[in-house]
């Protein structure tokens, strides 16, 4: 991995879950691995009281707890900690923010990185004022380095806000130095879709209307709302996982080659895939879109609660927590072909990926095969936990006659390279050190994916709402979405019937 420029990394919200649990660990791995350079500091910013040594302690038992760190050497955590300090401060509060330009300053002083890197990992709805409160301060501008800020999902909530959002930051930084985070570009299997179709002759010439006959991409989660009550039932399955990580899988699996790989090359062909997307009226929204909430049920053989009774939620709550729609990309390669697309919390087990599933042979030649055998071609691009691709294709059963049985060929990280991927976090935050700016979303990007997500926002809003709970923890969601999926052999991967590679 290549080195950081200095920096001091000042982060809002950082008594949150999302410092401890993947900001720290993910700047500690880097430490260990040699890519942070001597002068790195991190000035941690919360509402909380706290010292810098509690602080230091809560992160080093977030980076215990994290399951990002492979293992956490106690000498090497001593001398990363040595960089971690702490500041009580309300960020809605003008007045703090000369504070804070004091204290960089006094860090300055002590030999800390004039360069600020301000990664705002709050609720939404504090994003703006913190931008503001930066720029009133002076802090959005930087004589004696760079200076720029890292927004976390989700921006916005819809299409007015994030727009709004987008003045506001635009307002005060230039886009060059904003870097959207959306964490699903800095997995390696995301990466490393753009590697297997533009890096390889063999797949492209098949990657197109003509050959394939529809895309299904699926994020199970078995997790549930893991005490975000307040946040999730504000957000909901198609705001928090569609908006943003599933709408970035459609667009790299079916943008087109992007003259260069550098951050506005890439990001102009993702635009451009949002904006083929047909948009849906009400009446395709009934049709083309599925709504769930999961039910008590079991998962791994233990008995969990449905997401109305989970601790802080309404008893009638109608947020969904799962969402599986059909979407169009009218375009010249993808005319006619539909892109299935699901999420859902508490499903039957934790995985992500895309399966390609190609057409059929024009002619069934071995006619002595039973017809469920006969499968047609299926790339899988495993996203998580099996990180690989898998390619299935039919072959003649031994000793049979001219009978064929659908095999597999598959690719895993793992077995391939050894070592285990780096956390998205890890890559993401290096790359905003680096300035590399690839990984992340651009202002229209993020408006062009709220574009697709508000109208079917406003049309569930004017629809029935579906009667909840209609799926049980534990299973493959709710049984509608099959029916969403159903017809010419299209059908969803069953989730409780893959096994697990790898965790
Ligand atoms: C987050 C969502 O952005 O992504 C969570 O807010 C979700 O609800 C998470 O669980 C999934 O990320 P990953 O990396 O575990 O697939």
């Amino acid at each position: 991995m290549p080195q950081a420029g200095s920096a001091l990394l000042v982060i809002f919200g950082a008594s949150g879950d999302l410092t401890r649990r993947k900001l720290i660990p993910g700047l500690y791995d880097l430490t260990c691995v040699g890519c942070v350079p001597r002068k790195f500091e991190v000035l941690g910013v919360g509402r909380s009281p706290m010292t810098t040594e509690e602080f230091r302690a809560r992160m080093r038992q977030g980076a215990l707890e994290s399951s990002g760190i492979r293992h956490l050497d106690h000498e090497q955590w001593a001398n990363f900690e040595k960089r971690l300090f702490y500041m009580v401060g309300d960020p809605g509060n003008t007045d703090f923010y000369r504070h804070l330009g004091v204290k960089l300053e006094e860090m300055h002083q002590a030999g800390s990185s004039t360069n600020h890197l301000f990664y705002v990992s709050t609720p939404a709805s504090v994003a703006a004022p913190i931008i503001e409160g930066l720029g009133s301060a002076d802090l959005n501008r930087n004589y004696q380095g760079w200076s720029r800020i890292v927004l976390e999902k989700p921006f916005g909530r819809d299409l007015e806000s994030a727009r709004q959002l987008n003045r506001t930051v635009l307002r005060t930084f230039d886009e060059s130095n904003i870097y959207r985070i959306d964490h699903y570009l800095g997995k390696e299997t995301v990466q490393n879709i753009l590697v297997f179709r533009f890096g390889n002759s063999l797949f492209e010439p098949v990657w197109n209307r003509n050959y394939v006959d529809y895309v299904e991409i699926t994020a199970a989660e078995t997790v549930g709302i893991e005490n975000r009550a307040s946040f999730y039932e504000e957000t909901g399955a198609l705001r928090d996982m569609v908006a943003n990580h599933m709408l970035q899988l459609v667009a790299l699996t079916a943008m087109e080659p992007p003259i260069a790989f550098d951050a506005d090359a890439v990001r102009e062909q993702k635009v451009q895939v949002f904006r083929s997307i047909r948009p849906m009226s009400v009446e395709e929204v009934a049709r083309r879109t599925v709504r769930g909430q999961y039910g008590p049920g079991e998962i791994n053989d233990r008995a969990v609660p449905g997401y109305r009774q989970e601790p802080g939620m309404r008893e009638k709550s109608s947020t969904e927590t799962y969402v599986a729609l059909e979407f169009y990309i009218d375009n010249w390669r993808w005319a006619g072909v539909p892109f299935f697309v699901r999420t859902g919390k508490r499903l039957a087990r934790r995985m992500t990926d895309i399966s390609v599933h190609f057409k059929r042979t024009p002619q069934a030649l071995f006619a002595r095969t039973p017809d469920e055998e006969i499968d047609p071609n299926v790339i899988t691009l495993g996203i998580q936990p099996d990180e690989g691709i898998t390619v299935k294709f039919g072959a003649k059963k031994p000793a049979a006659q001219m009978q064929m049985a659908p095999v597999q060929a598959e690719f895993c990280y793992r077995t391939a390279f050894g070592a285990a991927t780096p956390e998205a976090y890890t890559t993401l935050l290096l790359d905003a050190m680096r300035g590399d700016a690839t990984l992340f979303t651009r202002g229209d990007e993020v408006e062009a994916e709220w574009s697709i997500i508000t109208p079917i926002e406003e049309a569930w809003a004017q629809l029935p709402p579906p009667s909840f709970p209609n799926y049980a923890a534990g299973t493959s969601g709710p049984a509608e979405a099959d029916t969403l999926i159903a017809g010419d052999h299209r059908r969803w991967r069953r989730l409780e019937q893959l096994v697990q590679k790898a965790t």
